[in-house]
Parts: structure tokens; C-alpha cells; sequence
């Protein structure tokens, strides 16, 4: 068996900043309204014509060029997303083609929020078995096209912004960098609390003019409900991962949270007494970026020097699914 690490890190922001002021001359609600109530105070949006995985390629770049690698040292491609460029085939597949690698494999990764928590330990197993030697794994969404801009999709609109994350995963020669372990969970009975309905294989066709009219093609949040579940959750999936390593919270160098939401984070931080100067955030500026907000995140932490060689990382994420669930890295 090999151990395996993050060799390197990259991501990207569509340019287009939209402000809470922008939101308020779309739907009934106001920056002090959306910052109370998520931390949020701009996100991005791409230009009509940019796509989930051509976020996800200009990360890519970044993460390889970051790893000291170039498109053909990658053997495989896991894509975190759920707003793939088209309903099949997935973005990793895309991807793939828009690097140009010949034939390697290339899987898509459903899973929501957690996502890209799914998506590293499918790399861990992957190379620590030997299978594969360098394979990068993406988050990358395209959510400002697929909400409803106006009063009634608000609760959910004001949350989510478009971007991507990249990192590669790749054997390590040092014992003293590497995933320490992986926890994942899922609770299928609240699937409906946070979900975007159709289309859907369950009625022919798809898609209806009815169905449009209602809005069952935006996302539903059950709001109170999802943030009660991930403020539990998430602080549950950092206890056990730092119990299965025998750590405590004052080990942790650099705890990343998926980036939900501010007030979430800031709950969880409070259960687990942490100090707040381990944890990085960055809703404020990017909003809610689903799969792509922990590569994003710890791409930001890594280029501000937030953790150093052999340190402690606990990455945690919650979301749709519901799924949750922990990385733990020796960084
Ligand atoms: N702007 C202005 N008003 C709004 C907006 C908006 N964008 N969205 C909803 N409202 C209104 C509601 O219609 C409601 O109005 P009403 O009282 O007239 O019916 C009112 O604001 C509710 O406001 P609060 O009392 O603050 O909300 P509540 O206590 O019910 O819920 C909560 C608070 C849960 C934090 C809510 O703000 C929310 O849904 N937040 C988002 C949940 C979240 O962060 N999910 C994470 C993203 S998913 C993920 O990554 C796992």
C-alpha cells in the first residue's frame, strides 16, 4: 500500500461580481437581510456560454501548474458537481477532452454539497491501492443559471454563487504528508428538504410547461430545517474524524467548512471551541459554491501560507442528500 497527499491546488472565479445591491433591483430583499442571515456580500456569475466544466478546466491549470505537473501526468479525473454542463455525459468526461488526456478515466461525482469530501476519498482508496499514480479532483458549479431571480426563489438565490476548485491527488514519499482518514455518511428520508425536482425520470416527459410554471425545475430549500441539520452534522463529522486520529481540536491547524453558509460555520465553530483564526471562510465573496467551495477555499488558505508542512487539515462538508462527511490530512 502507498499513502497519498494533495500535491497541489488551484482554482477559479468567474470575473462578473454581483452584489447584494444588484440582487435588490431583481427580487424583495436587502444586503442587511443577506448578510445577517448568510455572510454573504457578492458572488460571481459566469457569462452566458461558460459552462460548469470550463470553470473546472481553468482550475484544473491552476491545481497542475501548483502540483509542478503537466495534463498528461494525470491517470484519472473525478468531477464534483451538481450542475454538470448537460444532463449526460458527465463533466469529467469534458473535462478530460478540454485537457486534451487520452483515454484516462473519468467519473462524475453526485453528491452535492459533499461532493468534493466524496471525491477525495474515492482518490485516496485510488492511489493508495496503486491503481492510479496522479488523478485530479474537481468541484465546480454553475448555479446562476439554474435560480429563480426573482421574489419568490429568494430564500435560495441570495446563497449561491458560480466557481471551482481543483487539487491533485498523488502519492506521497513522506510519512509526515498524507489523508490521515475519510468519513462519510448520507441520510436519503430528508432528500426532499434540499433538492431540485425535475426534470425527472419518474414522469414522461421530463418536463412539463406546468412544471415550469410552479418553479419544480429551481432548487427547494427547507431552510430552518437544513441549517439546523448541517450546523449538527458538520461539528459530529469533525469529532470523528479527530477521535478516529486520536486528535483534539487545539491539533487542528486549519479547519475548512464547507461554505454554506457564515452563520453556519460560526455555529459549528462555537460547538467545537475552536478559534476562529484556524478556520478560513470566504462566503462572503463567493456566496454558496456547493462542490467547488472547499477546493476554493483551501486553494485561498494554501496561497495565503494558513498551514505549513505536516500540520493538521480537517476539511467537513454537509449538504443535499442529505451527505456529510470529513477529510483529515496531514498537510
Ligand atoms: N430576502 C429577504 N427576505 C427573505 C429572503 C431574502 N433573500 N429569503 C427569505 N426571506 C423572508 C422569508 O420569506 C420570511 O418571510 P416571512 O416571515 O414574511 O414569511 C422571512 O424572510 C424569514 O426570515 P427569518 O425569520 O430570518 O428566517 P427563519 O428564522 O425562518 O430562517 C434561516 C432563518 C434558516 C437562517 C434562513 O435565513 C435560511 O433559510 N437560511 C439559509 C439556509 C442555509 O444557509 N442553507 C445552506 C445552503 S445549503 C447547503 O450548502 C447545505
Amino acid at each position: 500500500m502507498f499513502t497519498a497527499r494533495i500535491l497541489g491546488t488551484g482554482s477559479y472565479l468567474p470575473e462578473k461580481i454581483v452584489t447584494n445591491t444588484d440582487l435588490e433591483k431583481m427580487m424583495d430583499t436587502s444586503d442587511d437581510w443577506i448578510q445577517k442571515r448568510t455572510g454573504v456580500r457578492e458572488r460571481r456569475y459566469v457569462d452566458s456560454g461558460m459552462s460548469t466544466s470550463d470553470l473546472g478546466l481553468r482550475a484544473s491549470q491552476r491545481a497542475l501548474q501548483s502540483a509542478g505537473l503537466v495534463a498528461d501526468d494525470i491517470d484519472f479525473i473525478i468531477f464534483a458537481t451538481l450542475s454538470p454542463d448537460y444532463n449526460f455525459p458527465g463533466c469529467g468526461c469534458l473535462l478530460q477532452e478540454k485537457l486534451n488526456i487520452d483515454t484516462v478515466g473519468a467519473m462524475d461525482v453526485r453528491n452535492q454539497c459533499t461532493g468534493f469530501i466524496y471525491s477525495l476519498a474515492v482518490a485516496d482508496q485510488f492511489v493508495r491501492t496503486g491503481s492510479y499514480r496522479h488523478i485530479l479532483v474537481v468541484g465546480a458549479e454553475v448555479h446562476s443559471t439554474g435560480l429563480e431571480m426573482n421574489t419568490r426563489g429568494r430564500d435560495v438565490a441570495v446563497i449561491f454563487g458560480d466557481g471551482a476548485g481543483a487539487v491533485v491527488v498523488g502519492r506521497s514519499e513522506n510519512e509526515n504528508r498524507r489523508f490521515l482518514s475519510n468519513h462519510l455518511h448520507s441520510q436519503g428520508k430528508y432528500a426532499k428538504k434540499l433538492w431540485i425536482e425535475a426534470p425527472t425520470s419518474r414522469y414522461h416527459p421530463r418536463l412539463t410547461e406546468k412544471m415550469l410554471h410552479d418553479g419544480r425545475h429551481y432548487p427547494y430549500m427547507d431552510g430552518r430545517f437544513v441549517f439546523k441539520h448541517a450546523v449538527l452534522r458538520l461539528q459530529e463529522a469533525v469529532r470523528e474524524a479527530l477521535v478516529t486520529n486520536g486528535l483534539e481540536v487545539e491539533d487542528v491547524k486549519l479547519l475548512i467548512l464547507h461554505q454554506a453558509n457564515l452563520r453556519i460555520a460560526e455555529a459549528v465553530v462555537h460547538l467545537l471551541k475552536i478559534s476562529p483564526d484556524r478556520v478560513f471562510n470566504n462566503i462572503q465573496f463567493y456566496g454558496n459554491t456547493t462542490a467547488a467551495s472547499i477546493p476554493i477555499a483551501l486553494d485561498e488558505a494554501v496561497r495565503e501560507h494558513r498551514v505549513k508542512e505536516g500540520e493538521i487539515v480537517v476539511l467537513a462538508a454537509f449538504g443535499s442528500g442529505f451527505t456529510w462527511g470529513a477529510t483529515v490530512l496531514r498537510w
